[in-house]
Protein backbone atom coordinates (compact mmCIF):
# COMPACT_ATOMS: atom_id res chain seq x y z
CA UNK A 1 0.00 0.00 0.00
CA UNK A 2 0.99 3.16 -0.85
CA UNK A 3 -1.00 4.90 1.42
CA UNK A 4 -1.94 4.37 5.30
CA UNK A 5 -5.56 2.39 5.03
CA UNK A 6 -6.84 5.22 7.51
CA UNK A 7 -5.53 7.96 5.14
CA UNK A 8 -6.88 6.48 1.61
CA UNK A 9 -10.04 5.84 3.62
CA UNK A 10 -10.69 9.22 4.72
CA UNK A 11 -10.08 10.21 1.27
CA UNK A 12 -12.49 7.90 -0.27
CA UNK A 13 -15.13 9.10 2.72
CA UNK A 14 -14.56 12.60 1.32
CA UNK A 15 -15.44 11.75 -2.14
CA UNK A 16 -18.77 11.07 -2.51
CA UNK A 17 -19.16 8.62 -5.76
CA UNK A 18 -22.43 10.30 -6.82
CA UNK A 19 -20.75 13.22 -6.94
CA UNK A 20 -17.54 12.04 -8.11
CA UNK A 21 -19.59 9.73 -10.86
CA UNK A 22 -21.53 12.90 -12.24
CA UNK A 23 -18.56 14.88 -13.41
CA UNK A 24 -18.42 12.28 -15.29
CA UNK A 25 -21.70 10.58 -16.41
CA UNK A 26 -25.00 11.89 -16.48
CA UNK A 27 -26.84 10.00 -13.74
CA UNK A 28 -30.36 9.62 -12.80
CA UNK A 29 -32.06 9.12 -9.51
CA UNK A 30 -34.25 6.02 -9.69
CA UNK A 31 -35.18 4.37 -6.84
CA UNK A 32 -32.50 3.97 -4.10
CA UNK A 33 -29.57 4.46 -6.98
CA UNK A 34 -28.77 6.42 -9.40
CA UNK A 35 -28.45 5.06 -12.90
CA UNK A 36 -26.67 6.20 -16.18
CA UNK A 37 -25.30 4.91 -19.58
CA UNK A 38 -22.46 3.20 -18.80
CA UNK A 39 -19.22 4.92 -19.69
CA UNK A 40 -16.69 1.80 -19.62
CA UNK A 41 -18.73 -0.20 -22.63
CA UNK A 42 -21.09 0.68 -25.73
CA UNK A 43 -25.26 0.67 -24.60
CA UNK A 44 -27.93 2.35 -25.48
CA UNK A 45 -30.20 2.07 -22.37
CA UNK A 46 -29.19 2.58 -18.94
CA UNK A 47 -27.46 -0.57 -17.20
CA UNK A 48 -24.94 1.47 -15.02
CA UNK A 49 -25.85 2.07 -11.29
CA UNK A 50 -24.05 4.07 -8.42
CA UNK A 51 -25.39 3.17 -5.27
CA UNK A 52 -25.40 6.29 -2.61
CA UNK A 53 -25.49 4.33 0.44
CA UNK A 54 -23.12 1.86 -1.07
CA UNK A 55 -20.30 4.17 -2.43
CA UNK A 56 -20.20 1.89 -4.93
CA UNK A 57 -20.94 1.47 -8.39
CA UNK A 58 -21.56 -1.75 -11.10
CA UNK A 59 -22.67 -2.25 -14.43
CA UNK A 60 -25.36 -4.52 -15.25
CA UNK A 61 -23.96 -4.86 -18.55
CA UNK A 62 -20.44 -5.18 -18.57
CA UNK A 63 -20.06 -6.06 -14.86
CA UNK A 64 -17.81 -3.04 -14.22
CA UNK A 65 -17.44 -2.14 -10.73
CA UNK A 66 -15.71 -0.58 -8.28
CA UNK A 67 -15.56 2.32 -5.39
CA UNK A 68 -14.59 5.68 -6.37
CA UNK A 69 -10.48 5.31 -6.32
CA UNK A 70 -11.63 2.35 -9.31
CA UNK A 71 -13.83 4.80 -11.04
CA UNK A 72 -11.00 6.96 -11.71
CA UNK A 73 -8.06 4.24 -12.42
CA UNK A 74 -10.58 3.37 -14.89
CA UNK A 75 -12.02 6.44 -16.13
CA UNK A 76 -8.57 8.68 -16.21
CA UNK A 77 -6.60 5.74 -16.68
CA UNK A 78 -4.37 6.20 -13.34
CA UNK A 79 -2.34 4.25 -11.04
CA UNK A 80 -3.62 3.84 -7.68
CA UNK A 81 -2.10 6.38 -6.10
CA UNK A 82 -2.38 8.66 -8.79
CA UNK A 83 -6.33 8.09 -8.36
CA UNK A 84 -5.72 8.50 -4.22
CA UNK A 85 -3.89 12.00 -5.06
CA UNK A 86 -6.32 13.15 -7.61
CA UNK A 87 -9.34 12.60 -4.83
CA UNK A 88 -7.01 13.94 -1.88
CA UNK A 89 -6.75 17.38 -4.26
CA UNK A 90 -10.37 17.25 -4.94
CA UNK A 91 -11.43 16.85 -1.63
CA UNK A 92 -8.49 19.01 0.03
CA UNK A 93 -7.30 16.52 2.22
CA UNK A 94 -3.69 16.79 2.68
CA UNK A 95 -1.61 13.77 1.84
CA UNK A 96 1.34 12.62 3.86
CA UNK A 97 4.55 11.18 2.10
CA UNK A 98 3.48 7.75 0.40
CA UNK A 99 4.76 4.75 1.98
CA UNK A 100 5.71 2.55 -0.85
CA UNK A 101 6.43 -1.10 -1.21
CA UNK A 102 9.40 -2.21 -2.78
CA UNK A 103 7.82 -3.77 -5.87
CA UNK A 104 5.06 -0.85 -5.66
CA UNK A 105 7.38 1.47 -5.44
CA UNK A 106 9.42 -0.07 -9.02
CA UNK A 107 6.14 0.04 -10.77
CA UNK A 108 4.47 3.72 -9.71
CA UNK A 109 8.01 5.15 -9.95
CA UNK A 110 8.41 3.46 -13.75
CA UNK A 111 5.43 4.71 -14.41
CA UNK A 112 6.55 8.23 -13.27
CA UNK A 113 9.56 8.13 -14.72
CA UNK A 114 8.59 7.68 -18.29
CA UNK A 115 6.22 10.29 -18.27
CA UNK A 116 9.08 12.62 -16.48
CA UNK A 117 11.49 11.20 -19.66
CA UNK A 118 9.14 11.79 -22.43
CA UNK A 119 8.17 15.32 -20.65
CA UNK A 120 11.26 16.37 -20.35
CA UNK A 121 11.78 15.42 -24.43
CA UNK A 122 9.11 17.17 -25.15
CA UNK A 123 10.59 20.26 -23.78
CA UNK A 124 13.64 19.95 -25.08
CA UNK A 125 11.91 19.38 -28.83
CA UNK A 126 9.82 22.63 -27.28
CA UNK A 127 13.20 24.79 -26.82
CA UNK A 128 15.35 23.50 -29.73
CA UNK A 129 12.28 24.57 -31.96
CA UNK A 130 12.69 28.11 -30.80
CA UNK A 131 16.55 27.97 -30.82
CA UNK A 132 18.63 29.01 -33.89
CA UNK A 133 19.04 25.34 -34.66
CA UNK A 134 15.50 25.07 -34.78
CA UNK A 135 15.17 27.90 -37.43
CA UNK A 136 14.00 25.28 -40.84
CA UNK A 137 11.68 23.59 -38.06
CA UNK A 138 9.87 26.67 -37.46
CA UNK A 139 9.98 28.14 -41.03
CA UNK A 140 7.90 24.97 -41.97
CA UNK A 141 4.91 25.13 -39.51
CA UNK A 142 4.73 29.20 -40.53
CA UNK A 143 4.74 27.69 -44.04
CA UNK A 144 2.04 25.61 -43.03
CA UNK A 145 0.23 28.51 -41.52
CA UNK A 146 0.70 27.83 -37.90
CA UNK A 147 0.39 30.48 -35.61
CA UNK A 148 2.53 30.82 -32.41
CA UNK A 149 -0.02 30.62 -30.52
CA UNK A 150 -1.21 27.01 -31.80
CA UNK A 151 2.31 25.72 -31.48
CA UNK A 152 2.44 26.95 -27.89
CA UNK A 153 -0.52 25.13 -27.62
CA UNK A 154 -0.20 21.60 -29.17
CA UNK A 155 3.53 22.09 -27.30
CA UNK A 156 5.17 21.67 -31.04
CA UNK A 157 9.13 20.87 -31.21
CA UNK A 158 11.55 20.22 -33.60
CA UNK A 159 13.70 17.49 -32.87
CA UNK A 160 17.73 18.24 -33.98
CA UNK A 161 20.14 17.71 -36.82
CA UNK A 162 21.39 14.12 -34.82
CA UNK A 163 19.98 12.23 -33.01
CA UNK A 164 22.68 12.32 -30.17
CA UNK A 165 21.66 15.16 -29.24
CA UNK A 166 18.75 14.47 -27.52
CA UNK A 167 20.04 11.32 -25.95
CA UNK A 168 22.89 13.91 -24.43
CA UNK A 169 20.76 16.04 -23.22
CA UNK A 170 18.34 13.66 -21.53
CA UNK A 171 21.46 11.40 -20.26
CA UNK A 172 22.30 15.31 -18.45
CA UNK A 173 19.06 15.55 -17.16
CA UNK A 174 19.71 12.37 -14.63
CA UNK A 175 17.60 9.74 -17.34
CA UNK A 176 19.30 6.08 -17.50
CA UNK A 177 19.71 5.05 -21.15
CA UNK A 178 17.70 1.93 -20.75
CA UNK A 179 14.71 4.29 -19.49
CA UNK A 180 15.42 6.71 -22.50
CA UNK A 181 15.02 3.57 -24.44
CA UNK A 182 12.07 2.01 -22.64
CA UNK A 183 10.25 5.30 -23.54
CA UNK A 184 10.91 5.20 -26.84
CA UNK A 185 13.02 8.32 -27.23
CA UNK A 186 16.30 6.24 -29.38
CA UNK A 187 17.59 2.94 -29.78
CA UNK A 188 20.74 1.23 -29.55
CA UNK A 189 23.01 0.57 -32.27
CA UNK A 190 26.08 -1.51 -32.11
CA UNK A 191 28.04 1.62 -33.87
CA UNK A 192 26.66 4.92 -32.24
CA UNK A 193 25.39 3.81 -28.71
CA UNK A 194 22.03 4.78 -28.32
CA UNK A 195 20.66 7.46 -30.85
CA UNK A 196 17.69 8.67 -31.40
CA UNK A 197 15.72 7.88 -33.84
CA UNK A 198 13.80 11.44 -34.22
CA UNK A 199 16.25 14.14 -35.75
CA UNK A 200 15.80 16.86 -38.12
CA UNK A 201 11.74 16.22 -37.61
CA UNK A 202 9.35 18.94 -36.56
CA UNK A 203 7.84 16.83 -33.22
CA UNK A 204 4.13 16.68 -32.15
CA UNK A 205 3.78 15.60 -28.44
CA UNK A 206 0.81 13.07 -28.01
CA UNK A 207 -0.78 13.71 -24.72
CA UNK A 208 -3.40 11.94 -22.88
CA UNK A 209 -6.63 13.32 -21.59
CA UNK A 210 -4.80 15.24 -18.74
CA UNK A 211 -2.26 16.58 -20.99
CA UNK A 212 0.53 14.38 -19.95
CA UNK A 213 3.56 13.42 -22.73
CA UNK A 214 3.11 10.23 -23.48
CA UNK A 215 4.65 9.74 -26.96
CA UNK A 216 5.24 11.26 -30.37
CA UNK A 217 5.00 11.99 -33.74
CA UNK A 218 7.32 13.47 -35.77
CA UNK A 219 7.16 15.09 -39.66
CA UNK A 220 9.50 15.44 -41.62
CA UNK A 221 9.73 18.79 -43.49
CA UNK A 222 9.06 18.24 -46.89
CA UNK A 223 9.29 14.98 -48.66
CA UNK A 224 10.74 11.73 -47.62
CA UNK A 225 10.03 8.56 -45.71
CA UNK A 226 8.23 8.02 -43.49
CA UNK A 227 6.12 10.94 -43.79
CA UNK A 228 5.72 10.53 -39.85
CA UNK A 229 7.94 8.45 -37.70
CA UNK A 230 5.78 8.19 -34.33
CA UNK A 231 6.68 6.41 -30.77
CA UNK A 232 6.38 2.72 -30.44
CA UNK A 233 4.12 1.37 -27.75
CA UNK A 234 5.46 1.99 -24.11
CA UNK A 235 3.68 1.15 -20.87
CA UNK A 236 2.99 4.29 -20.74
CA UNK A 237 2.00 5.06 -24.27
CA UNK A 238 -1.29 3.06 -25.74
CA UNK A 239 -2.49 3.43 -28.89
CA UNK A 240 -5.71 2.15 -29.45
CA UNK A 241 -6.92 4.19 -26.01
CA UNK A 242 -5.86 7.55 -26.45
CA UNK A 243 -6.86 10.18 -28.96
CA UNK A 244 -4.46 13.33 -30.64
CA UNK A 245 -6.38 16.13 -29.29
CA UNK A 246 -8.79 14.68 -27.07
CA UNK A 247 -7.04 16.68 -23.68
CA UNK A 248 -8.48 19.65 -25.14
CA UNK A 249 -11.15 18.62 -27.19
CA UNK A 250 -13.05 16.35 -24.46
CA UNK A 251 -13.56 20.59 -23.12
CA UNK A 252 -14.63 21.87 -26.27
CA UNK A 253 -18.52 21.98 -25.36
CA UNK A 254 -19.58 21.87 -28.73
CA UNK A 255 -22.24 18.77 -28.04
CA UNK A 256 -19.84 16.71 -31.10
CA UNK A 257 -16.77 15.67 -31.17
CA UNK A 258 -14.81 15.64 -35.05
CA UNK A 259 -12.62 12.37 -36.08
CA UNK A 260 -9.93 12.93 -38.24
CA UNK A 261 -7.08 11.20 -39.27
CA UNK A 262 -4.01 13.04 -38.62
CA UNK A 263 -2.09 15.53 -36.25
CA UNK A 264 -2.05 18.10 -38.51
CA UNK A 265 -6.10 17.85 -39.39
CA UNK A 266 -6.55 18.66 -35.56
CA UNK A 267 -4.33 21.18 -35.02
CA UNK A 268 -5.61 22.73 -38.36
CA UNK A 269 -8.96 22.43 -36.90
CA UNK A 270 -8.34 23.86 -33.40
CA UNK A 271 -6.28 26.42 -34.77
CA UNK A 272 -9.77 27.13 -36.76
CA UNK A 273 -11.82 27.29 -33.24
CA UNK A 274 -12.97 23.71 -34.19
CA UNK A 275 -11.72 22.32 -30.64
CA UNK A 276 -13.28 19.50 -30.85
CA UNK A 277 -11.39 17.21 -33.50
CA UNK A 278 -8.98 14.82 -32.31
CA UNK A 279 -7.71 12.24 -34.31
CA UNK A 280 -5.81 8.22 -33.86
CA UNK A 281 -2.47 7.88 -33.56
CA UNK A 282 -0.69 6.85 -36.72
CA UNK A 283 -2.79 3.23 -36.52
CA UNK A 284 -5.90 2.65 -37.65
CA UNK A 285 -9.26 3.73 -35.64
CA UNK A 286 -9.93 1.28 -32.58
CA UNK A 287 -13.33 0.19 -30.81
CA UNK A 288 -11.20 1.57 -27.70
CA UNK A 289 -10.97 5.19 -29.66
CA UNK A 290 -15.16 4.94 -29.68
CA UNK A 291 -15.69 4.02 -26.00
CA UNK A 292 -13.44 6.76 -25.29
CA UNK A 293 -15.28 9.49 -27.41
CA UNK A 294 -18.51 7.87 -26.04
CA UNK A 295 -17.78 9.49 -22.57
CA UNK A 296 -18.15 12.64 -23.56
CA UNK A 297 -20.55 12.48 -26.81
CA UNK A 298 -22.52 10.46 -28.63
CA UNK A 299 -22.34 12.23 -31.77
CA UNK A 300 -19.20 11.71 -33.83
CA UNK A 301 -18.31 13.54 -37.20
CA UNK A 302 -15.69 12.12 -39.31
CA UNK A 303 -13.50 14.42 -41.28
CA UNK A 304 -11.54 11.79 -43.10
CA UNK A 305 -9.73 12.48 -46.32
CA UNK A 306 -11.80 12.71 -49.32
CA UNK A 307 -9.66 9.97 -51.17
CA UNK A 308 -10.34 6.21 -51.76
CA UNK A 309 -7.68 5.83 -48.73
CA UNK A 310 -9.84 8.29 -46.52
CA UNK A 311 -13.24 6.70 -47.82
CA UNK A 312 -12.02 3.35 -46.84
CA UNK A 313 -11.42 4.41 -43.99
CA UNK A 314 -14.48 6.31 -43.18
CA UNK A 315 -16.50 3.12 -43.68
CA UNK A 316 -14.36 1.34 -41.21
CA UNK A 317 -14.96 4.12 -38.94
CA UNK A 318 -18.22 3.91 -39.43
CA UNK A 319 -18.51 0.34 -38.40
CA UNK A 320 -16.65 1.03 -35.30
CA UNK A 321 -18.65 3.61 -33.57
CA UNK A 322 -22.03 2.11 -34.74
CA UNK A 323 -21.12 -0.72 -32.75
CA UNK A 324 -20.30 1.42 -30.08
CA UNK A 325 -23.73 3.08 -30.28
CA UNK A 326 -22.69 6.34 -31.62
CA UNK A 327 -24.17 8.68 -34.69
CA UNK A 328 -21.54 9.29 -37.15
CA UNK A 329 -22.24 11.62 -39.73
CA UNK A 330 -19.74 12.22 -42.18
CA UNK A 331 -18.10 15.70 -43.70
CA UNK A 332 -17.63 16.27 -47.47
CA UNK A 333 -14.28 17.96 -47.72
CA UNK A 334 -14.58 17.44 -51.71
CA UNK A 335 -13.24 19.06 -54.03
CA UNK A 336 -10.31 19.05 -51.10
CA UNK A 337 -8.57 16.46 -49.89
CA UNK A 338 -8.69 17.03 -45.64
CA UNK A 339 -9.55 20.04 -43.39
CA UNK A 340 -6.53 21.65 -43.56
CA UNK A 341 -6.33 21.75 -46.91
CA UNK A 342 -9.98 22.59 -47.64
CA UNK A 343 -10.09 25.53 -44.79
CA UNK A 344 -6.81 26.86 -46.11
CA UNK A 345 -8.86 27.51 -49.52
CA UNK A 346 -12.38 27.78 -48.65
CA UNK A 347 -11.88 29.13 -45.10
CA UNK A 348 -13.49 27.98 -41.78
CA UNK A 349 -16.65 29.74 -42.08
CA UNK A 350 -17.26 27.43 -45.53
CA UNK A 351 -16.26 23.97 -43.40
CA UNK A 352 -18.84 25.19 -40.61
CA UNK A 353 -21.07 24.77 -43.03
CA UNK A 354 -19.63 21.14 -44.18
CA UNK A 355 -20.14 20.44 -40.86
CA UNK A 356 -23.74 21.69 -40.23
CA UNK A 357 -24.62 19.29 -43.85
CA UNK A 358 -22.45 16.31 -42.64
CA UNK A 359 -24.08 13.08 -44.18
CA UNK A 360 -25.98 10.86 -42.28
CA UNK A 361 -23.49 7.06 -42.07
CA UNK A 362 -25.87 5.37 -43.34
CA UNK A 363 -26.99 7.56 -46.54
CA UNK A 364 -23.07 8.10 -46.83
CA UNK A 365 -22.40 3.83 -47.14
CA UNK A 366 -25.33 3.66 -49.96
CA UNK A 367 -23.68 6.40 -51.73
CA UNK A 368 -20.07 4.56 -51.70
CA UNK A 369 -21.55 1.30 -52.36
CA UNK A 370 -23.90 2.55 -55.28
CA UNK A 371 -20.89 3.73 -56.89
CA UNK A 372 -20.19 0.11 -57.71
CA UNK A 373 -23.16 -0.52 -59.67
CA UNK A 374 -24.53 0.00 -63.39
CA UNK A 375 -28.08 1.35 -62.42
CA UNK A 376 -28.93 1.53 -66.30
CA UNK A 377 -28.41 -2.45 -66.23
CA UNK A 378 -31.51 -3.53 -64.28
CA UNK A 379 -29.63 -6.88 -62.81
CA UNK A 380 -27.01 -4.70 -61.28
CA UNK A 381 -29.78 -2.26 -60.11
CA UNK A 382 -31.50 -4.70 -58.56
CA UNK A 383 -28.63 -6.46 -56.94
CA UNK A 384 -28.01 -2.43 -55.53
CA UNK A 385 -31.22 -2.78 -54.06
CA UNK A 386 -30.80 -6.27 -52.00
CA UNK A 387 -27.35 -4.76 -50.87
CA UNK A 388 -29.60 -1.45 -49.60
CA UNK A 389 -31.82 -4.25 -48.28
CA UNK A 390 -29.37 -6.15 -46.16
CA UNK A 391 -27.47 -3.18 -44.72
CA UNK A 392 -31.33 -1.79 -43.73
CA UNK A 393 -31.65 -5.35 -41.61
CA UNK A 394 -28.45 -3.96 -39.68
CA UNK A 395 -30.69 -1.74 -37.64
CA UNK A 396 -31.85 -3.61 -34.71
CA UNK A 397 -34.92 -1.37 -33.92
CA UNK A 398 -38.35 -1.73 -35.82
CA UNK A 399 -38.88 2.01 -35.78
CA UNK A 400 -35.37 3.07 -37.10
CA UNK A 401 -35.87 0.64 -39.22
CA UNK A 402 -38.78 1.82 -41.20
CA UNK A 403 -37.87 5.33 -40.84
CA UNK A 404 -34.40 4.35 -42.97
CA UNK A 405 -36.46 2.57 -45.16
CA UNK A 406 -38.49 5.53 -46.48
CA UNK A 407 -36.05 7.68 -46.46
CA UNK A 408 -33.26 5.58 -48.81
CA UNK A 409 -36.39 4.64 -50.45
CA UNK A 410 -37.59 8.01 -51.12
CA UNK A 411 -34.08 9.09 -52.06
CA UNK A 412 -33.31 6.02 -54.52
CA UNK A 413 -36.65 6.08 -55.85
CA UNK A 414 -37.39 2.46 -54.77
CA UNK A 415 -40.90 1.38 -53.87
CA UNK A 416 -41.42 1.06 -50.32
CA UNK A 417 -43.36 -1.97 -50.31
CA UNK A 418 -40.81 -3.19 -52.92
CA UNK A 419 -37.95 -2.44 -50.38
CA UNK A 420 -39.79 -3.93 -47.51
CA UNK A 421 -39.85 -7.18 -49.42
CA UNK A 422 -36.85 -6.94 -49.96
CA UNK A 423 -35.81 -6.48 -46.14
CA UNK A 424 -37.71 -9.30 -45.54
CA UNK A 425 -36.17 -11.85 -47.78
CA UNK A 426 -33.24 -10.64 -46.35
CA UNK A 427 -33.91 -11.36 -43.04
CA UNK A 428 -34.95 -14.20 -43.36
CA UNK A 429 -32.00 -15.30 -45.34
CA UNK A 430 -29.17 -13.89 -42.83
CA UNK A 431 -31.66 -15.48 -39.95
CA UNK A 432 -33.56 -12.22 -38.55
CA UNK A 433 -33.36 -8.68 -38.85
CA UNK A 434 -30.65 -8.48 -36.14
CA UNK A 435 -26.96 -9.11 -36.93
CA UNK A 436 -26.13 -12.30 -35.63
CA UNK A 437 -24.98 -11.73 -31.74
CA UNK A 438 -21.94 -12.81 -30.80
CA UNK A 439 -21.99 -15.89 -28.29
CA UNK A 440 -21.56 -15.52 -24.84
CA UNK A 441 -18.27 -16.63 -23.98
CA UNK A 442 -18.91 -17.04 -20.09
CA UNK A 443 -21.71 -19.18 -20.36
CA UNK A 444 -19.22 -22.38 -20.99
CA UNK A 445 -17.16 -21.16 -17.82
CA UNK A 446 -20.53 -20.32 -15.54
CA UNK A 447 -21.21 -24.21 -15.82
CA UNK A 448 -18.00 -25.14 -13.99
CA UNK A 449 -17.84 -26.56 -10.04
CA UNK A 450 -15.47 -24.09 -10.06
CA UNK A 451 -17.57 -21.35 -10.82
CA UNK A 452 -20.61 -22.71 -8.81
CA UNK A 453 -17.98 -22.32 -5.85
CA UNK A 454 -16.75 -18.91 -6.57
CA UNK A 455 -20.43 -17.59 -7.25
CA UNK A 456 -22.10 -19.38 -3.70
CA UNK A 457 -19.26 -17.37 -2.06
CA UNK A 458 -20.08 -14.01 -3.78
CA UNK A 459 -23.87 -14.81 -3.08
CA UNK A 460 -22.68 -15.14 0.61
CA UNK A 461 -20.80 -11.88 0.60
CA UNK A 462 -23.35 -9.81 -1.04
CA UNK A 463 -26.39 -11.34 0.73
CA UNK A 464 -24.17 -10.45 4.40
CA UNK A 465 -23.50 -6.99 3.15
CA UNK A 466 -27.56 -6.44 2.52
CA UNK A 467 -28.22 -7.86 5.70
CA UNK A 468 -25.45 -7.55 8.13
CA UNK A 469 -27.44 -9.06 11.25
CA UNK A 470 -27.17 -12.08 9.12
CA UNK A 471 -23.39 -12.21 10.05
CA UNK A 472 -24.22 -13.31 13.41
CA UNK A 473 -25.91 -16.34 12.61
CA UNK A 474 -23.30 -17.60 10.30
CA UNK A 475 -20.45 -17.01 11.94
CA UNK A 476 -20.12 -19.61 13.56
CA UNK A 477 -20.31 -21.91 10.28
CA UNK A 478 -18.51 -20.14 8.27
CA UNK A 479 -14.53 -18.41 8.51
CA UNK A 480 -12.55 -16.14 6.15
CA UNK A 481 -10.40 -19.42 5.44
CA UNK A 482 -13.94 -21.00 3.65
CA UNK A 483 -13.66 -18.47 1.22
CA UNK A 484 -11.02 -20.32 -1.32
CA UNK A 485 -10.78 -17.83 -3.79
CA UNK A 486 -7.76 -15.84 -2.35
CA UNK A 487 -9.18 -12.52 -3.27
CA UNK A 488 -12.21 -13.44 -1.88
CA UNK A 489 -10.90 -14.46 1.54
CA UNK A 490 -9.33 -11.23 1.88
CA UNK A 491 -12.16 -9.77 1.54
CA UNK A 492 -14.09 -11.62 3.87
CA UNK A 493 -11.30 -11.77 6.09
CA UNK A 494 -11.96 -7.80 6.36
CA UNK A 495 -15.38 -7.63 6.09
CA UNK A 496 -15.70 -9.83 8.60
CA UNK A 497 -13.48 -8.15 11.15
CA UNK A 498 -15.24 -4.80 10.36
CA UNK A 499 -18.99 -6.56 10.99
CA UNK A 500 -17.25 -7.96 14.66
CA UNK A 501 -16.66 -4.44 14.94
CA UNK A 502 -20.42 -3.26 14.25
CA UNK A 503 -18.96 -1.76 10.61
CA UNK A 504 -19.82 -2.19 7.48
CA UNK A 505 -18.23 -0.34 4.63
CA UNK A 506 -17.91 -2.18 1.79
CA UNK A 507 -16.52 0.67 -0.76
CA UNK A 508 -13.34 0.67 1.94
CA UNK A 509 -12.31 -2.75 1.46
CA UNK A 510 -11.98 -2.71 -2.40
CA UNK A 511 -8.98 -0.22 -1.83
CA UNK A 512 -7.07 -2.97 -0.21
CA UNK A 513 -6.19 -3.52 -3.82
CA UNK A 514 -4.14 -1.57 -5.48
CA UNK A 515 -4.69 -3.19 -9.35
CA UNK A 516 -7.99 -2.12 -11.44
CA UNK A 517 -8.55 -5.72 -11.98
CA UNK A 518 -8.87 -6.98 -8.33
CA UNK A 519 -10.98 -4.14 -7.61
CA UNK A 520 -13.31 -4.74 -9.94
CA UNK A 521 -13.17 -8.37 -8.70
CA UNK A 522 -13.70 -7.40 -5.28
CA UNK A 523 -16.37 -4.97 -6.04
CA UNK A 524 -18.21 -8.04 -7.89
CA UNK A 525 -18.52 -9.64 -4.57
CA UNK A 526 -20.85 -7.14 -3.40
CA UNK A 527 -22.99 -6.84 -6.37
CA UNK A 528 -23.87 -10.67 -6.92
CA UNK A 529 -27.58 -10.45 -8.09
CA UNK A 530 -29.33 -12.70 -5.24
CA UNK A 531 -32.22 -14.77 -5.79
CA UNK A 532 -35.48 -13.23 -6.28
CA UNK A 533 -37.98 -15.04 -3.91
CA UNK A 534 -41.52 -14.57 -2.59
CA UNK A 535 -41.85 -16.27 0.33
CA UNK A 536 -39.76 -15.62 3.93
CA UNK A 537 -39.36 -20.12 3.73
CA UNK A 538 -37.72 -20.12 -0.05
CA UNK A 539 -35.21 -17.15 1.10
CA UNK A 540 -34.57 -19.02 4.00
CA UNK A 541 -33.98 -22.00 2.11
CA UNK A 542 -31.83 -20.07 -0.59
CA UNK A 543 -29.31 -18.79 2.20
CA UNK A 544 -29.60 -21.84 3.64
CA UNK A 545 -28.29 -23.95 0.65
CA UNK A 546 -25.76 -20.97 0.29
CA UNK A 547 -24.04 -21.20 3.51
CA UNK A 548 -24.30 -25.20 2.91
CA UNK A 549 -22.39 -24.86 -0.56
CA UNK A 550 -20.02 -22.71 0.94
CA UNK A 551 -18.98 -24.67 3.43
CA UNK A 552 -19.09 -28.05 1.36
CA UNK A 553 -17.14 -26.62 -0.67
CA UNK A 554 -14.20 -25.49 1.34
CA UNK A 555 -14.72 -28.81 2.88
CA UNK A 556 -13.88 -30.74 -0.06
CA UNK A 557 -11.13 -27.93 -1.56
CA UNK A 558 -9.30 -28.81 2.13
CA UNK A 559 -9.45 -32.19 1.92
CA UNK A 560 -8.03 -32.42 -0.99
CA UNK A 561 -4.78 -30.42 0.27
CA UNK A 562 -4.42 -33.21 3.55
CA UNK A 563 -0.87 -33.61 4.01
CA UNK A 564 0.09 -30.64 1.37
CA UNK A 565 -1.19 -27.75 3.76
CA UNK A 566 -1.06 -27.59 7.60
CA UNK A 567 -4.21 -25.50 8.35
CA UNK A 568 -5.97 -28.02 5.81
CA UNK A 569 -6.51 -30.68 8.85
CA UNK A 570 -8.51 -28.14 11.16
CA UNK A 571 -10.39 -27.16 8.14
CA UNK A 572 -11.24 -30.45 7.15
CA UNK A 573 -12.26 -31.15 11.00
CA UNK A 574 -14.06 -28.19 11.85
CA UNK A 575 -15.50 -28.12 8.44
CA UNK A 576 -16.79 -31.84 9.13
CA UNK A 577 -18.99 -30.99 12.21
CA UNK A 578 -20.21 -27.53 10.93
CA UNK A 579 -21.62 -29.40 7.56
CA UNK A 580 -23.11 -32.02 10.04
CA UNK A 581 -24.56 -29.17 12.16
CA UNK A 582 -25.55 -27.12 9.32
CA UNK A 583 -27.26 -29.66 7.82
CA UNK A 584 -30.26 -30.02 10.45
CA UNK A 585 -29.90 -26.21 11.20
CA UNK A 586 -32.83 -23.98 10.62
CA UNK A 587 -31.28 -20.37 10.05
CA UNK A 588 -33.90 -17.96 10.32
CA UNK A 589 -34.27 -14.55 7.99
CA UNK A 590 -35.94 -12.62 10.59
P1 LIG B 1 -1.54 12.04 -43.63
O1 LIG B 1 -0.56 11.55 -44.62
O2 LIG B 1 -2.89 12.40 -44.11
O3 LIG B 1 -0.86 13.24 -42.87
O4 LIG B 1 -1.62 10.95 -42.52
P2 LIG B 1 -1.46 14.60 -42.31
O5 LIG B 1 -1.79 14.43 -40.86
O6 LIG B 1 -2.53 15.10 -43.17
O7 LIG B 1 -0.22 15.54 -42.32
P3 LIG B 1 0.24 16.53 -43.44
O8 LIG B 1 -0.82 17.55 -43.56
O9 LIG B 1 0.47 15.76 -44.68
O10 LIG B 1 1.48 17.05 -42.82
C1 LIG B 1 -2.59 10.98 -41.50
C2 LIG B 1 -2.02 10.45 -40.23
O11 LIG B 1 -1.53 9.15 -40.41
C3 LIG B 1 -0.37 8.93 -39.64
C4 LIG B 1 -0.15 10.21 -38.84
O12 LIG B 1 -0.81 10.06 -37.61
C5 LIG B 1 -0.82 11.23 -39.70
O13 LIG B 1 -1.20 12.36 -38.96
N1 LIG B 1 0.82 8.65 -40.48
C6 LIG B 1 0.89 9.04 -41.75
C7 LIG B 1 1.87 7.99 -39.91
O14 LIG B 1 1.82 7.62 -38.73
N2 LIG B 1 2.99 7.74 -40.65
C8 LIG B 1 3.09 8.15 -41.93
O15 LIG B 1 4.14 7.91 -42.55
C9 LIG B 1 2.02 8.81 -42.50
MN1 LIG C 1 -3.90 14.27 -44.28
Amino acid sequence: MYYSEEIVEEVRMRNDIVDVVSGYVKLQKKGSSYWGLCPFHNEKSPSFSVSDTRQMYHCFGCGAGGNVFTFLMKYENYSFPEAVRALAERAGVALPEPEYSEEARRRENRRARLLEVCKEAATYFYFMLRSPQGTTGLQYLKKRELTDETMKKFGLGYAGKNGAQLVEYLRKKGFEDQLIKEAGLANFSERHGLLSQFWNRVMFPIQDINHRVIGFGGRVMGEGEPKYLNSPETPIFDKRRNLYGLNFARRAGSGNLILCEGYMDVIAMHQAGFTQAVASLGTAFTSEQASLLRRYTDNVLLAYDSDGAGVKAALRGIGILREAGLTARVIDMRPYKDPDEFMKNLGKEAFGERIAKAENSFFFEIRIMEAGYDMEDPESKTRFHREIARKLCEFKEEVERENYLQAVAEKYHIGTEQLRRLVLSAAVATGGAEPARRPRTTASRKSSPEEGAKKSQRLLITWITDEPSLYEKIKGYITPEDFTEELYRKVAEKLFLDLEKGELRPAGIISMFEEENDQREAAALFNTSLPKLETKQEKEKAFHDIVFSVKKNSYEYYTARLGADMTALNQVIAGKKALEELAKTHISLD
